[in-house]
């Protein structure tokens, strides 16, 4: 079977970025989302750019089967992960309670089961191929998020399971990775119906930056990558900080303060 690199996400943010770096690499890849016109355009500008023309798999992650149709459609056209990239997620600002509750269960749906069901699902043939998984999570993992709680509770599962996993397949020859990033202007803060604050833009990173240390960190064999100075510190101080004082400083109800 041919290996390839399956993201997902890669319709649009940090995702269409990796794809860009990994496809610049040399790999041949499988673009996973829902829309599918936004992946077909990708993937056309990618086999204009002279590198392989990836496969377009449009899916909606959130739903119980996707996974599996996921793999029996690369099964049949003879391709295996060597890579996996989870990049797919989104976050909702809110209390918990009032936000709307099937919309938050969509969110462990993508954000954690999806994530946990592909990263699983092709351990062989990345331990063959001696390849990688690459696990997008985010800064706000190292915190409870009063105002956007499923979502920073999302983030610090996707943490804890990759930091596990990066240890439970250390000697399989598989590189798993952890992507932290801070603040990053895509769609992500639209869908999230929120707005970066102005604070935010002191350790904001474009996406196609966020992406490329992701992709080093991974090829380097780091277990966890925050992306940028700024966020290494902010990560460094929530790390040393109580969560009854942080609980009260990153509470999103309270004036202007957003997560990412
Ligand atoms: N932007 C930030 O500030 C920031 C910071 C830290 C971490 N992150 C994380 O980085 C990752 C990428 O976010 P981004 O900023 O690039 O956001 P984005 O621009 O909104 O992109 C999100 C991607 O996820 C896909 N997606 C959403 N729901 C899906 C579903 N049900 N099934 C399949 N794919 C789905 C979207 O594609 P379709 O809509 O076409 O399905 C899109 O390609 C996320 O995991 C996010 O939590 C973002």
């Amino acid at each position: 079977m041919k290996p390839v690199t399956l993201i997902t996400g890669a319709s649009a943010g940090i995702g269409t970025e990796l794809a860009r770096i990994f496809a610049a690499h040399g790999h041949e890849l499988v673009l996973v989302a829902r829309r599918s016109d936004r992946l077909n355009a990708l993937a056309d500008e990618l086999a204009k750019a002279g590198h392989a023309r990836p496969t377009v798999l449009a899916a909606d992650l959130e739903a119980r089967d996707a996974v599996a149709k996921i793999a029996a459609e690369l099964s049949s056209r003879d391709l295996e992960p060597d890579f996996v990239v989870n990049n797919a997620g989104f976050g909702l600002m809110g209390e918990a309670a009032t936000l709307d509750r099937n919309e938050q269960l969509g969110m462990v749906d993508l954000n954690v089961r999806a994530l946990t069901e592909l990263s699983l699902t092709f351990v062989d043939s990345l331990a063959r191929h001696r390849g990688g998984l690459l696990n997008v999570a985010s800064i706000v993992a190292f915190l409870p998020g009063p105002g956007m709680a499923v979502y920073y509770a999302s983030k610090a599962y996707v943490l804890s399971f990759t930091e596990a996993l990066h240890q439970e397949w250390s000697g399989r020859g598989i590189r798993v990775t952890a992507l932290c990033p801070g603040p990053v202007p895509t769609e992500f803060q639209a869908r999230a119906k929120m707005e970066l604050p102005s604070a935010a833009k002191m350790i904001e990173l474009p996406p196609d930056r966020v992406a490329q240390i992701g992709y080093d960190g991974l090829m380097r064999g780091q277990r966890v990558v925050v992306a940028g100075l700024g966020n290494k510190l902010a990560a460094a101080f929530m790390r040393l900080t109580p969560n009854a004082l942080l609980l009260r400083a990153v509470d999103q109800r309270a004036a202007g303060m957003k997560g990412n």
